[in-house]
């Protein structure tokens, strides 16, 4: 059974608008999860809905209860047809978080998060790496304009695919084989997904990151494919680095980086090393996308069960991911408004505890709404 409900969003007075100036819905589902995915996804759609009240566009939102309780209740996680569901009925996704410390497993979370992300070919993980205030940042001497990338990170590949096994477990002989699938198609995709981006918003230079000195085989595809897609930018400055000189540039000067593209793993590491350089969890927001189809939008943090139900969590990551989640659609005023929201809250100190304000998760969502809502 797929469980739904439509939450409910501010609607448009009934006027006499004509045909051609009558709002575009767009279909968001929403998988709010677990723990603070829950709290901080309401936050997220009161800006959002802060954000489109009276615009061009309108949307609809239809939550879905996947998550934790439900496994515990009646043991579904990604119920069956739900990705032809959300194919054919949706826009876009909306996710929150999951996991949860009473599924120690985290079978449902693996299921219903890593499952879309596979069964939709989410295969682009973008993650904007923007500090917004120069106290926000933990290196010394580096302020805003230092501090403003993107990390392009292919998704459905690599060391996570789940391929491998072991030999003689549980014994001191035991032999534990992960692979490392990169395959042309993936490979190609994603860097061209790079340049492209690059191109679209004007960024100017890219640079590719893999371990082709150590990992011989599944790197060196990654050399020859950016060898072969970067003649074809020559408006775009592009580069290699090895991952561990990357990490130590990062950190080192962080301003000569405006697009970074790699694999499933550096993707990970080297962006949650970004959101530090930004700031931290609470600001991360992501993108699961397939360009062209429907995608799933999500803040970087999990759920936190450290202060779930308290009040506490950031809501910015999720409304950061919010306006990725327009851009996608098309709503690049709306997407800027959330941005801008979220600049003026950091800059005004009317954030949540994490990055030094003293306001609650629903309370920095008003202001944000507020503000979206002043500005738009
Ligand atoms: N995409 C996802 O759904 C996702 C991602 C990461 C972890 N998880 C899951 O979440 C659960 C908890 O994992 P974890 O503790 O390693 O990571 P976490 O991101 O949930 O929390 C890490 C730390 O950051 C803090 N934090 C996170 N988000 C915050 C926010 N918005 N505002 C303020 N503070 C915030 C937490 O309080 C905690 O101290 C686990 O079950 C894990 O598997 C899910």
């Amino acid at each position: 059974m797929l469980a739904c409900r439509a939450i409910r969003v501010p609607r448009f007075r009934m006027t006499a608008t004509p045909i051609d100036k009558m709002p575009r819905h767009k279909r968001i589902a929403v998988i709010a999860g677990d723990g603070i995915g829950a709290e901080v996804t309401r936050e997220a759609i009161k800006v959002l809905s802060a954000a489109t009240l009276g615009g061009e566009h309108r949307l609809d939102f239809t939550e879905f209860d996947w998550g934790a309780e439900r496994f515990l209740r009646d043991g579904t996680t990604l119920p069956q047809g739900a990705v032809g569901m959300l194919r054919r009925d949706f826009d876009a996704i909306l996710f929150g978080a999951v996991g949860d410390p009473r599924v120690p497993s985290n079978k449902h979370a693996a299921d219903i998060l890593l499952g879309l992300r596979a069964k939709l070919d989410l295969y682009v993980n973008l993650r904007p790496v923007e500090l917004f205030d120069d106290s926000l940042t933990p290196l010394r001497g580096r302020g805003t304009s230092d501090v403003n990338f993107f990390v392009i990170r292919e998704n459905t590949e690599g060391l996570y695919v789940g391929v491998g096994g072991h030999f003689a477990r549980g014994t001191p002989n035991e032999v534990a084989v992960q692979e490392d699938v990169n395959t042309r198609k993936g490979v190609e995709r994603i860097i061209r997904y790079a340049f492209e981006f690059a191109r679209a918003r004007r960024l100017g230079r890219i640079c590719m990151c893999d371990k082709s000195n150590a990992i011989a085989f599944g790197h060196e595809l990654w050399q020859r494919v950016f060898a072969e897609v970067r003649p074809e930018y020559t408006d775009i400055e592009s580069r290699h680095l090895y991952v561990d000189t990357l990490a130590m540039e990062l950190v080192r000067d962080p301003s000569q980086f405006r697009v970074i593209v790699t694999c499933n793993l550096f993707g990970d590491i080297l962006s949650d090393l970004g959101a530090q350089l930004a700031g931290g969890l609470g600001l991360a927001p992501s993108g699961n996308i397939h360009p062209g189809k429907i995608s799933l939008f999500e803040p970087v943090h999990g759920s936190a069960p450290n202060i779930a139900g308290k009040n506490l969590a950031n809501p910015s990551g999720a409304v950061l991911a919010s306006a990725l989640m327009l851009d996608h659609l098309g709503m690049s005023q709306a997407a800027e408004a959330l941005r801008g929201a979220v600049r003026a809250a950091v800059r005004a100190k009317q954030t949540t505890t994490d990055i030094g304000g003293s306001l609650g998760t629903r309370e920095a969502g008003d202001w944000l709404a507020a503000h979206v809502q002043r500005s738009s």
